[in-house]
């Protein structure tokens, strides 16, 4: 490899770099009913200024039912193109290839946004109840993937990621730990796999010939060898990319990495499952120092690396790596200050 920090062919797009800003919502930035804000616009203005290549923008949701907070970004209604193109300009403006998250909670749906969630299966956690879906209401809801991906793309994204990862709706139809359903939608592998297939075909129907449609999937769900089998099976359906991170919960994988693999069990989940596609993978989890980002790129482990929390604590991460300055170091605060408010973020000042 000539340039390690150079350009990257991204489907038939070009990326600048081989850098990611992974989806992560920007709690309390959003307007009302899940609007863009113009402060959700000068965090994405700010943090893409000089930075990755592939801009993911934070899980905006298909469904009001289906927040995983009152304030986070909304996609189910056409009242919403105009705000979530002014966030895809912006990053076109700094350089970047415009991807945005579609994301349904189902059984992680807050108690403030609905008093009613659905999942795979009927589902009780800490005393709060899920609904398992009718097959008219997983019908409807690949629609409502698909329409979200048809607004995303008159809002001028470049692509769509599906978010089947960390807990989330789709998880809960991959992972036999919820989805216990006995019709077409559970039961073997296939059939724990078919929302996904049905997603993605819908929303080819609805978008242009060269749209990304890519999706974020665990290496644990619910092991790495069925997560290495559900990767090679979305590449058969079409999907154009794979964001690996963790999936229905934290499950470590079993399969333990080389003594001198520099980053943790998440990054390795991903570069196990690039060694068996051949379409795009993002890797991501603590990625934090340039001698992680260096190894990985340099024995080409990964195509692309996602680096977020090392981002929002510093806005400049990517330009100081490749270029000049210091990098503002993330501490690793637990939680991440920015799940509740950006602005207490220690190192983000
Ligand atoms: C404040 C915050 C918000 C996040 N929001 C999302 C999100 O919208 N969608 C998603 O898939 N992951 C989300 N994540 C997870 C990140 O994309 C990433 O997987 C995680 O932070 C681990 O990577 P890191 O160690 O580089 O930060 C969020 C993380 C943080 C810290
Ligand atoms: S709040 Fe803490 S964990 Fe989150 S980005 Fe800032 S320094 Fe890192």
């Amino acid at each position: 490899m000539t340039n390690l920090y150079g350009k990257r062919e991204f489907g038939k797009l070009e990326l600048k770099n081989p850098f990611v800003l992974p989806p992560m919502v920007a709690f309390g930035f959003a307007g009302e009913s899940g609007n863009v804000s113009q402060r959700n616009i000068d965090h994405y203005d700010e943090i893409t200024k000089n930075g990755a290549g592939l801009v993911v923008v934070e899980a905006t949701c298909i469904n009001p039912d289906g927040r995983l907070s009152p304030d986070q970004l909304a996609i189910w209604d056409d009242s919403y193109i105009e705000g979530l193109g002014k966030l895809a300009d912006t990053i076109h403006k700094n350089g970047a290839v415009a991807i945005i998250q579609l994301h349904h909670a189902g059984l992680n749906a807050k108690a403030d946004v609905t008093d009613y969630p659905v999942t795979s299966s009927d589902f009780e956690r800490k005393g709060r109840f899920s609904k398992g879906m009718t097959e008219e209401q997983i019908k409807s809801t690949i629609a409502e993937f698909a329409s979200s991906a048809e607004r995303a793309q008159k809002a001028g994204f470049d692509g769509i990621e599906i978010h089947g990862a960390h807990g989330y709706l789709l998880t809960q139809f991959f992972s036999k730990k919820v989805n216990k359903r006995t019709d077409e939608y559970g039961g073997s592998f296939d059939n724990r796999n078919l929302i996904a297939k049905k997603i993605h075909d819908k929303v080819r129907e609805k978008t242009r010939k060269g749209f990304i449609v890519g999706i974020r999937m665990g290496c644990n769900d619910d092991n790495i060898e069925e997560s290495i089998e559900r990767a090679k099976e979305f590449e058969k359906i079409g999907y154009d990319y794979l964001h690996v991170s963790t999936g229905f919960d934290n499950t470590q994988i079993e399969v333990e990495a080389p003594a001198d693999f520099p980053c943790n069990w998440i990054v390795y989940g991903g570069t196990l499952i690039k060694e068996k596609v051949g379409i795009p993978v993002i890797g991501i989890n603590k990625i934090l120092k340039k001698e992680q980002i260096d190894y990985l790129l340099q024995n080409e482990l990964l195509d692309l690396v996602a680096i977020g929390r090392a981002q929002l604590a510093d806005h400049d991460y990517i330009e100081h790596l490749v270029g000049e300055g210091d990098i503002v170091t993330c501490i690793e605060c637990r939680p991440c200050k920015w799940f509740t408010d950006g602005t207490k973020c220690p190192r983000h000042i």
